[in-house]
């Protein structure tokens, strides 16, 4: 009854998969979100008996409000909301139709917002809580992706906001803004271009998604007070300006 629980989005794939390996590490019911049966499916499989995959559109407000009744009515609480799902649909803006950004905002902004204020409510009466919810270090900007990168501008700022609404509360909200991480989605780039991306990185490589989940395992750790509103790079120094 006192185990802690999580929910991750995103989590059948990629970062969202080995945030949930390690909230499963660290003793957390988890509760993997996605769309991805299949991976979802599979991954709860492995990970066993606290592992628990739920079918959901973070951008759809009835099918969040229908996880969070669920969740609460299975396990009563909820100790920490990892916010990992997002999607990339780039180009540059004079040729992105604008069902494209919409498409981006939807998922990325506002399901992150559709689960945080889910979150809050109940976060608020418990008086205490994670959440950590993951922008990008594109969030200042990166060209051919004025879509994403305001999305994950959107993502800070309603981190920022969070911190200042639920501090009072006992909730703890950070944001993490990864820059290349090796996953499903940098794969799909063309070879030369992963190539292009890694050479301007101050160390020369891609970062991994444990060293995603490893941040995310300190920003929910007990031990780990006092830190709130904050984003946080994971990304292999790229934010001090080193251009591409
Ligand atoms: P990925 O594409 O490998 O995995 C994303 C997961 O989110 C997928 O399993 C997908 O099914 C799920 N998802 C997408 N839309 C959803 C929705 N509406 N509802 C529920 N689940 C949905 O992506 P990756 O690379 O693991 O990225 C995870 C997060 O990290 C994203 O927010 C991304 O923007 C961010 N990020 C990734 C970087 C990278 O280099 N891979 C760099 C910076 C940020």
């Amino acid at each position: 009854m006192n185990k802690k629980v999580a929910i991750v989005t995103g989590a059948a794939k990629g970062i969202g998969k080995a945030i949930a390996e390690r909230m499963i590490a660290e003793n957390y019911i988890t509760i993997l979100v996605d769309m991805d049966d299949e991976n979802g499916k599979k991954l709860a499989i492995e990970l066993g008996k606290n592992a628990h995959y739920i079918n959901c559109n973070i951008s759809n407000e009835e099918s969040v409000v229908n996880l969070f009744n669920s969740v609460i009515t299975q396990h009563k609480r909820i100790d920490a909301l990892v916010n990992n799902a997002g999607i990339i649909k780039d180009n540059v803006i004079w040729k992105m139709p604008a069902e494209d950004f919409d498409a981006v905002i939807n998922v990325n902004l506002k399901g992150t917002w559709l689960m945080c204020k889910n979150a809050a409510s109940i976060m608020k009466t418990q008086q205490s809580g994670r959440i950590v919810n993951i922008a990008s270090r594109a969030w200042l900007g990166n060209p051919g992706q004025s879509n994403y990168s305001a999305s994950k501008a959107g993502v800070v700022g309603l981190t920022r906001v969070l911190a200042l609404e639920l501090g009072k509360h006992g909730v703890l909200v950070n944001a993490i803004a990864p820059g290349l991480i090796d996953t499903p989605l940098t794969q799909k780039l063309p070879l030369d271009v992963q190539e292009k991306l890694i050479q301007a990185q101050p160390t020369k490589s891609m970062g991994k998604p444990e060293d995603i989940a490893n941040t995310v395992a300190f920003l929910c750790d007990e031990k780990t007070q006092f830190i709130t509103g904050q984003t946080i790079y994971v990304d292999g120094g790229k934010s001090i300006g080193a251009g591409i």
